[in-house]
């Protein structure tokens, strides 16, 4: 394994993070693990955490902001984290990583309780280009480092891009490093020169693309799956969908709980987005069922085995 995490940096950020995995999925030789007992008490949160391949732990379920611009934007983080959610994903091209900084701010929420993801934008590619960007989301969002920082896109110079970012979390500056959108022969050909194996591959899926190809890949490496648009972002009718509505009745469950509880059983963490509170709350509201087998592969023939984003291809 290509992994050279500095021990001592790692430690500092454990110290800075504060070490309280109350739930936690560990990554074993046939993906993630899920230890521990899982309970739900907003002053005490305990959404289950992934432990990614540096040491670093993850919430399996976030908050996604893409189109959450402007006030809408910064009343959404402030209700999400109100209400429990610590994982904020941002990224420089969805235009509000200063509304995702406002909103942190105006929840009053400790730094180091959060978990703040963004992504460096293809125009950015390169290693000069990344260090600029880097600097300029962390000053657009007014924090000192990220947790996670992913190349957005497997384009441009990903190499150049990777070494900047190795660099900048060899400095302390990035908690984990990781990726967003790259096929597994775009993440062999990465590891083929990475010092750092990524962390995350952030990627569409959900029921309608259940990524069986990727899926399998990843389940089986070091680089922890996060799915982008966990409902589809609403296509396909996803949320009038009749397989999952008969789902959802047996357990008195919505359809949205059923698609994120779907994402938890396979491992994988979830940002899914909401400008409602109540959505917000609903989507948190997952980790008092489980989907039995039957069900799971009932699941499974929803598969549409094609991106739903055919414009972003
Ligand atoms: N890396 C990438 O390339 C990439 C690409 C796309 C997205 N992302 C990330 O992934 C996040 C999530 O994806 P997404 O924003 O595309 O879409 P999504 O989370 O799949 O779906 C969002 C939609 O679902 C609705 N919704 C949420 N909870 C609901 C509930 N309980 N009941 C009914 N409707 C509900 C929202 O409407 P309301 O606001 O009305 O609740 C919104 O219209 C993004 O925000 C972004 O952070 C990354």
């Amino acid at each position: 394994m290509k992994r050279k995490v500095n021990q001592l940096k790692r430690r500092d950020f454990l110290k800075r993070t504060g070490k309280t995995a109350l739930a936690t999925v560990i990554m074993g030789s046939i993906g993630p693990r899920i230890l521990g007992a899982i309970s739900y008490d907003k002053e005490n949160i305990s959404i289950p955490k992934v432990l990614l391949n540096n040491g670093v732990q993850i919430p399996i379920l976030g908050f996604g902001t893409n189109t959450l611009k402007g006030n809408i934007g910064v009343r959404s983080v402030s209700d999400a984290i109100s209400v429990g959610y610590r994982l904020i994903d941002t990224a420089h091209i969805y235009g509000n990583e200063e509304a995702v900084g406002e909103g942190i701010k105006l929840s009053g929420i400790e730094r180091n309780k959060l978990f703040i993801t963004s992504k460096l934008w293809v125009a950015d590619a390169g290693y000069e280009g990344t260090k600029k960007a880097f600097e300029t989301s962390l000053n657009k969002l007014g924090v000192d480092y990220l947790d996670l920082y992913l190349i957005h896109r497997p384009r441009g110079d990903v190499k150049g891009s990777w070494k900047a970012m190795e660099e900048l979390y060899e400095a302390g500056k990035i908690r984990a490093i990781g990726v967003s959108n790259f096929l597994p022969v775009q993440l062999d050909n990465l590891n083929s020169y990475a010092k750092i194996e990524p962390a995350i591959n952030q990627i569409e899926t959900h029921v309608f693309f259940q990524e069986e190809k990727s899926y399998p890949y990843l389940k089986k490496s070091n680089t922890q799956i996060e799915a982008w648009s966990p409902f589809a972002a609403g296509r396909n009718n996803i949320f009038n969908n009749p397989t999952l509505a008969a789902i959802g009745e047996k357990y008195n469950k919505t359809i949205a709980q059923v698609c994120l509880r779907w994402h938890y059983q396979r491992g994988v963490v979830a940002i899914p987005r909401s400008s409602q509170k109540a959505h917000m709350i609903e989507n948190l509201n997952i980790f008092d069922f489980e989907l039995s087998n039957e069900d799971m592969n009932t699941i499974t023939t929803l598969d549409l085995n094609i991106t739903q984003f055919p414009e972003w291809e």
